[in-house]
C-alpha cells in the first residue's frame, strides 16, 4: 500500500515536472499566443464608465484606415504649400497624432483650447483662443477637431483664426454629428457622419474619463453602425 501510494505519487509528480513544460513546448508552435490573450481582447468589446456601458462603436482599424485616407486626401490637397495643423485640446490629441504620423508632407503642428470667460461684449461673454503660439498669418491653416457636434466650439474658434490672416482656413474633424449642426462652417474634412448619439474613446471622453481607448464606443444598446 505504501509502495503504491509512493509509485502514484512517484507519477503525478513525473507529469508535473517534467511532462507537461514537454507537452507545453511540443505544442506552442501550432498554439499562438493569440488564442491565450483572446480572453484580454474581448474586454475591450465593452467599456463602464462610472454607471454607463458602452459598446463598441467604430473599431481601431476603420478608424487608422480612414485616417490614412484623410491624410493621403490633405497631402494631395496641399502639395507644395505651408502647412499648419492647429489641433483643439483635450479631444483631438490622439487623433491629431495618428493624423500626423500619415501625414508625411512637411508641416507644423500646434494644440489650442477654446475658451469662453465673462466679459463685456454684448453676449457678456468672450472668446478666446489659448496656446496659439505660432505666427499663422498667410499661412494654410488646418483645424483639427475630435468631433463637430452643434459646430458652436468650431464657429468660435473659425472666427478667432480668421483674424490673423492666414492663407486658407479648413477644418478636418474624425466625427461629424450632421443632426445636430448648426454652425455656418462645415468641415471640408470628415472621417464619419454619425447619428446624434453620444459618444466616448479615441480622445473622447464621458465625465473626463474614457479618452484612452483605441476604439470608438457608444452606449450600450443604442444600435446605430
Ligand atoms: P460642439 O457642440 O460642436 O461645439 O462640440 C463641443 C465639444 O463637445 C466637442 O469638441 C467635444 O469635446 C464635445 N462633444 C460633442 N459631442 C460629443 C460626444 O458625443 N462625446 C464626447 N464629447 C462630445
Amino acid at each position: 500500500m505504501y509502495r503504491r501510494e509512493f509509485g502514484c505519487f512517484r507519477s503525478d509528480f513525473t507529469i508535473t515536472i517534467f511532462l507537461l513544460p514537454a507537452i507545453s513546448l511540443l505544442f506552442k508552435p501550432i498554439i499562438p499566443l493569440k488564442i491565450v490573450l483572446l480572453p484580454l481582447k474581448l474586454d475591450d468589446k465593452v467599456l463602464q464608465i462610472n454607471d454607463k456601458t458602452f459598446e463598441i462603436f467604430i473599431r481601431k482599424e476603420e478608424i487608422q484606415a480612414e485616417i490614412a485616407s484623410l491624410a493621403a486626401r490633405l497631402e494631395a490637397d496641399y502639395a507644395g504649400k505651408e502647412v499648419v495643423f492647429i489641433a483643439v485640446l483635450n479631444g483631438a490629441f490622439m487623433f491629431a497624432a495618428d493624423l500626423m504620423k500619415q501625414f508625411r508632407s512637411p508641416c507644423e503642428i500646434t494644440f489650442v483650447k477654446v475658451s469662453s470667460y465673462k466679459g463685456m461684449n454684448s453676449s457678456g461673454r468672450v472668446d478666446e483662443v489659448i496656446g496659439l503660439n505660432t505666427e499663422i498669418k498667410d499661412k494654410h491653416v488646418i483645424i483639427v477637431e475630435d468631433i463637430v457636434d452643434t459646430g458652436i466650439t468650431m464657429e468660435k474658434l473659425f472666427t478667432l483664426l480668421s483674424v490673423e490672416k492666414p492663407a486658407s482656413l479648413e477644418i478636418v474633424t474624425l466625427l461629424h454629428k450632421p443632426e445636430a449642426f448648426k454652425g455656418t462652417h462645415t468641415p471640408t474634412y470628415i472621417g464619419f457622419s454619425i447619428p446624434n448619439k453620444f459618444v466616448v474613446g479615441y480622445g473622447l471622453d464621458y465625465d473626463e474619463l474614457g479618452r484612452n481607448t483605441e476604439h470608438i464606443y457608444q452606449l450600450k444598446g443604442e444600435t446605430t453602425h
